[in-house]
């Protein structure tokens, strides 16, 4: 009975304690598991000694494949069942624009071959094309790639000079930078059609740009961090700004964005019957994670495993603690919140 209490209520906030952890550095280094991983999610399932079970979520800038695809892959990673429920991905959010897309050309951009455009299709995007049917369209868009056997098994055949998109989504991080790059001006700067005839006012062109990661950087199991989105965003910008003298207008969803956090947080209200809870992210990097939290008024535990590396000074944004690694992270929260005898500290039960 008396656990049930505690997981309630908190300590000052009256809201139940939740976790919320960032996947690349923190959970997983390339394709594997960190030492640390297991452990802290055993210990928030109810390996601890008090047997507490405290809910949680995966909240990442990475994605490129389905939400159902990804958590059948980091269950198999961590041990440990991961519901799409409890997982968010840069591009998840895009399942509450899609609506306003539904029946209009949009170009999708990031990922393996047409793996994004499947992923689009299940938010309920229902005219959806990637740069690779463009250039199989018409290989002179971008003479200097020519489609792979697989990047040809993957295309959807279409006349492009008949389409005028809508928008543009990049849900993930680009493979060929420099044939997105030259389609997306393309698109922007004829105001739809790839190849039509030049805007006199590329500013007004009526074309959507979104963005759903601004990592500029990332840590996989390379020693130094390897550049993110947010980088290809960049050399995109600095290209157009090159030919038509202004950067382009774009959305930009993903951490550190508060559109994400609020989202986040209507994740966890629905995990917690509609109550809010106190959140303790567990992630790796200042710019996006620190930067989000504290914009969203969420405890953060900065760990060393990832992009923040210690020895380079301190993060360009502060965090509530410092933490070696995610167990280290969870340890130092659970003994925030509860005392030995496992009482919500700041609670008279
Ligand atoms: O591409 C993913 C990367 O930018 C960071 O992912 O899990 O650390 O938010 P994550
Ligand atoms: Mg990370």
């Amino acid at each position: 009975m008396r656990l049930i209490i505690f997981l309630k209520a908190s300590s000052n906030t009256g809201r139940p304690l939740a976790f919320a952890f960032d996947i690349d550095g923190v959970l997983i280094r390339g394709g594997e598991a960190l030492p640390a991983a297991k452990e802290a999610l055993s210990i928030i399932n109810g390996n601890n000694a008090l047997g507490l079970k405290i809910p949680y979520i995966l909240l990442t800038n990475g994605g490129g494949v389905s939400e159902v695809e990804r958590c059948r892959k980091l269950s198999i990673q961590l041990g440990v069942q991961i519901d799409p429920a409890q997982y968010i991905q840069a591009h998840t959010i895009l399942k509450t624009v899609a609506h306003k897309y539904a029946d209009v050309p949009v170009l999708v951009l990031g990922g393996k071959g047409d793996t994004v455009r499947k992923v689009a299709e299940g938010y309920g995007f229902n005219e959806v094309y990637n740069t690779l049917d463009i250039l199989a369209w018409n290989p002179s868009v971008w003479p200097l790639h020519t489609l792979t056997q697989d990047e040809h098994l993957s295309v959807k055949s279409a006349d492009f000079s008949q389409i005028s998109f809508a928008a543009i989504f990049v849900f993930h991080d680009p493979r060929n930078w420099a044939l997105d790059i030259q389609v997306i001006c393309d698109v922007i700067q004829s105001g739809g059609i790839v190849g039509g005839p030049y805007l006199s006012d590329h500013g007004r062109s009526p074309v959507d740009l979104v963005f759903c990661n601004p990592d500029l950087i990332w840590r996989s199991d390379f020693e130094r961090p390897r550049l993110g989105q947010g980088a290809f965003k960049d050399a995109f910008q600095t290209v157009f700004k090159s030919l038509t003298g202004s950067n382009y207008p774009h959305v930009l969803y993903g951490k550190p964005t508060m559109a994400t956090y609020s989202f986040a947080e209507m994740v966890l209200k629905d995990r917690l019957r509609g109550q809010l809870p106190s959140v303790f992210p567990a992630p790796d990097n200042p710019e996006s994670d620190i930067a989000g939290a504290n914009a969203a008024q969420w405890k953060s535990i900065l760990v060393h495993t990832g992009v923040y590396n210690p020895q380079q000074g301190p993060p360009s944004h502060q965090p509530t603690h410092e933490a070696e690694d995610v167990v280290q992270a969870v340890r130092w929260a659970l003994d925030q919140e509860f005392d030995g005898e496992g009482v919500r500290k700041g609670i008279v039960a």
